[in-house]
């Protein structure tokens, strides 16, 4: 199969890279600027014609959410527009898309955990900007998979994780939101799902349940400061940098962009329809502090 992934560096789509040099039925074709700049949308069908994908992994977003409150068009030009021109670009060739979105379509007041059919609300740029994204996919190519997920972190790239651990090095104490729920989501493991969903699209071209929305998070549920809590747990057992937890609330850290309280994300849809499920988030932090070890990353 040859999955062409939009993005150079980001999380997911370098361990969509690590995958496909692992897998030998895989090739995954990573895509992204200046070749393909989705703020500027302007040869995306050629660009990606040239690739001759099997399937379109749409992974490339402006990330920024909390500077996209000053910078809402650009992030309004990739998120929505340009996601929609790899959607349109997928339809043309006759590929499926799979598109990475996020539980920031929420406003969080839900008490439970999101299910796909619950009304979207965002709360910030960066949110409207990826339910644009949705709508744009939607409305350009039939034949996709939205998949939401939640708190993305690896051991690469600009992470919560990796922020812990550089602000454990430096001070003994942290001080972290202990009122916004959620799941983390190890990028690898979001890697494996995709290319299983690819691979299920490709395989049932007409199976309508196995299009459109689905959430997909880490297994359990945590805070961000139940997250960092767990992360200076397996750092201190690796023998890398700790610090105790301050449990704040959202009101004692203003962001630019408000942020939903609840994140959960219910995944029974994607399990009951491809038979993809995330692995446990704490489990899968523990293979990520492992690979940070091995890295000689974990360094008090
Ligand atoms: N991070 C999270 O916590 C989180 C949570 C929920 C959903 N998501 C969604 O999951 C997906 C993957 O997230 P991630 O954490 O892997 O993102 P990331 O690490 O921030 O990487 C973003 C990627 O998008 C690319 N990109 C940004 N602007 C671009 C443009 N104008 N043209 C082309 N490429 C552009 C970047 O390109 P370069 O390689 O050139 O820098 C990079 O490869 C995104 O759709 C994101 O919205 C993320």
């Amino acid at each position: 199969m040859r999955l062409v992934v939009t993005g150079l560096t980001g999380q997911v789509v370098s361990a969509l890279v690590e995958l496909g040099a692992d897998c030998a039925d895989l090739v995954v074709l990573p895509v992204g600027r200046p070749q393909l700049d989705l703020a500027e949308p302007t040869d995306v069908e050629g660009v990606l014609r040239g690739l001759r994908p099997d399937a379109v992994v749409s992974a490339a977003a402006y990330t920024a959410v909390d500077r996209a409150e000053t910078e809402s068009d650009l992030a309004m030009q990739v998120n929505g527009t340009g996601a929609g021109a790899v959607a349109a670009t997928a339809a043309a060739l006759g590929v499926p898309v799979l598109h990475l979105s996020t539980d920031y379509v929420f406003d969080g007041a839900n008490p439970a955990p999101y299910v796909e059919t619950d009304p979207v609300a965002p709360m910030s740029a960066y949110g409207r900007s990826k339910l644009a994204g949705e709508r744009a996919m939607a409305a350009a190519h039939p034949d996709h998979a939205i998949l939401r997920t939640s708190w993305v972190y690896a051991a690469e790239g600009k992470n919560f994780l990796r922020t812990m651990l550089r602000l454990a090095a430096d001070r003994p104490e942290v001080s972290v939101v202990a009122d916004q729920q959620g799941a983390p989501s190890y990028a690898p493991d979001i890697a494996v799902a995709v290319v299983q969903v690819a691979r299920n699209l490709l395989a049932e071209s007409t199976r309508h349940n196995l299009r459109g929305v689905f959430h997909m998070s880490g297994g359990g549920e945590t805070t961000w400061a139940g997250f960092a809590e767990e992360i200076f747990r397996q750092s201190a057992a690796r023998g890398g940098p700790t610090a105790t937890v301050r449990p704040i609330s959202t009101a004692d850290y203003p962001t630019p962009a408000a942020r939903p309280a609840n994140s959960r994300l219910d995944c029974t849809k994607l399990k009951a329809a491809h038979a993809v499920a995330l692995p446990e988030w704490r489990e899968a932090l523990a293979r990520c502090m492992d690979r940070l070890k091995e890295q000689g990353a974990l360094t008090r």
